[in-house]
């Protein structure tokens, strides 16, 4: 029997099967699975072209990198651009990537640098209506409404730019294949040859990537291990910031966090957090909490905010916006067990204020205080931060980066800070921080009873 010249992959996780199958065994979707041609490719890979190198026989040199006239950009990306790399810039459709990238081509446009932007997805008409609304007006973008991406080597070394835009990878094509634009083998053939075409021409080369509901980019996670940066751009639809979060850098840290906030005419930079994530202007109310979480780089301050609400004997609920549910499940199960008091009739609500998600567990003392405030219907003292990670013992255990964490606190005006018992170091009496060290939640509540 002639061996099948066909496949089906799942879209969303990549998971191959030889046989079509209604729901995905990776990733449990159903319907996902498209059938992709297999038909080799005529390539000859026989011959040895390169030779191994010894490491010490690769000339040393440092990273050489150019601004992206955005520096929250720069920062996610590690301190810049680098000539050569391949970033994918992942986000939901309209959260402003495409704005985003023409911004950039503009600032590069401004210093003498040409841009190619090819797009797959909007006419040249309408990136000029947008390029209208940002205010650019340059003759150094080159738009190319051209989805063969097997043509794009030519168009780059004819223009020669600086920065090469893909917008998106959803919608180009590689002749080599016959599947459709945004299918698993189109995405990561044109990928790869990107990367290829990156490497060659030592260019810039951004890739724009759309994610479906469940956050992973459609036609999908196949494309986060094959470029040199991935960054998501992320946001609520209802709030005009946007966070830029760094999850890959092959050239830097990951996990760097950028703020920007989309405006009337584009992205601008967040040059004052505090306006996001804290309520600054309104008296605390019950249930809030400040903390100073650790982003990347950057201590940011947050304010969480609970609601504990009686429900009566039945089921209750607890739902948490901005952290992970099981934290903050695990957090009340802690409390209960050290507390004499029962929240099993209480409903108990979290949100963390701008829609940002923390991963960070030295805000879990903030929750713990919020939920308390909220419980005893009396809010904390208004410039008091809450640093520590509760163990389930009701322990309060250490932080990392508590200098940062706490610079920001007294840059944002707090005086007093609560945190875990043993990491103030002599000589720390200098900060003008009113600083109370805890063991375990006992001493938390005993303070907060105190008031
Ligand atoms: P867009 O960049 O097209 O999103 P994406 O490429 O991620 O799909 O941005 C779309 C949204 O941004 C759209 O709803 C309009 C809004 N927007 C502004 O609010 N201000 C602006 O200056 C621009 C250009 C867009
Ligand atoms: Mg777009």
């Amino acid at each position: 029997m002639a061996k099948s010249l066909s496949k089906f992959v799942c879209r969303d996780c990549g998971f191959e099967s030889a046989k079509w199958l209604g729901k995905c065994p990776g990733c449990g979707a159903w319907n996902s699975l498209l059938e992709e041609s297999t038909a080799p490719s005529a390539k000859n890979l026989s011959k040895r072209s390169v030779e191994a190198l010894a490491l010490n026989s690769i000339p040393q040199t440092q990273v050489y990198r150019f601004s992206s006239g955005l520096n929250e950009l720069d920062r996610v990306l590690g301190g810049g651009m680098v000539p050569g790399s391949l970033v994918l810039l992942g986000g939901d459709p309209g959260i402003g990537k495409s704005t985003l990238l023409l911004q950039v081509a503009d600032n590069l446009s401004q210093r003498g640098s040409k841009v190619l932007y090819l797009s797959g997805e909007e006419s040249p008409l309408q990136i000029r209506l947008r390029s209208m609304r940002l205010g650019i007006e340059t003759d150094q973008i080159y738009l190319l409404n051209e989805q063969n991406i097997d043509l794009l080597d030519s168009y780059v070394q004819e223009i020669d730019p600086d920065l090469v835009i893909i917008d998106s990878i959803q919608t180009v094509y590689s002749e080599s294949l016959s599947s459709i634009p945004g299918s698993v083998s189109q995405l990561r053939e044109c990928t790869a040859k990107l990367m290829t075409l990156a490497k060659k021409s030592q260019r810039v080369f951004f890739l724009v990537g759309h994610v479906t509901k469940d956050g992973a980019l459609a036609g999908p996670k196949v494309l986060e291990h094959m470029v040199d940066v991935v960054i998501y751009f992320e946001g609520e639809k209802n709030y005009s910031f946007r966070i830029l979060r760094g999850v890959k850098n092959r050239f830097g840290p990951t996990d760097e966090m950028g703020l920007l906030e989309m405006s009337g005419q584009g992205l601008m930079e967040v040059l004052d957090p505090a306006q996001i994530f804290l309520n600054n202007n309104e008296p605390k109310s019950n249930g809030s909490a400040v903390v100073a979480s650790f982003e990347g780089s950057r201590p940011l301050l947050i304010e969480m905010q609970a609601l504990v609400a009686h429900n009566g004997p039945g089921y209750a609920r607890r739902m948490a916006s901005g952290i992970d549910q099981n934290r903050l499940a695990l957090i009340i199960a802690v409390l209960e067990k050290k507390w004499s008091l029962s929240l099993s009739a209480y409903d108990v609500y979290l949100k963390v204020t701008g829609g940002v998600f923390i991963k960070d567990p030295s805000v879990d003392l903030g929750i713990a205080a919020a939920i308390f405030s909220s419980f005893r219907e009396t809010p904390l003292p208004h410039d008091m931060v809450f640093l520590g990670e509760i163990g389930l013992a009701g322990d309060i255990r250490s932080v990392p980066f508590l200098d940062n964490r706490l610079k920001e606190a007294k840059k944002m005006g707090f005086k007093k800070v609560i945190l875990p018992a043993g990491q103030i170091k002599s000589g720390f009496e200098g900060s003008g921080l009113h600083i109370k060290e805890i063991r375990n939640l006992d001493q938390l509540i005993e303070i907060l009873m105190e008031g």
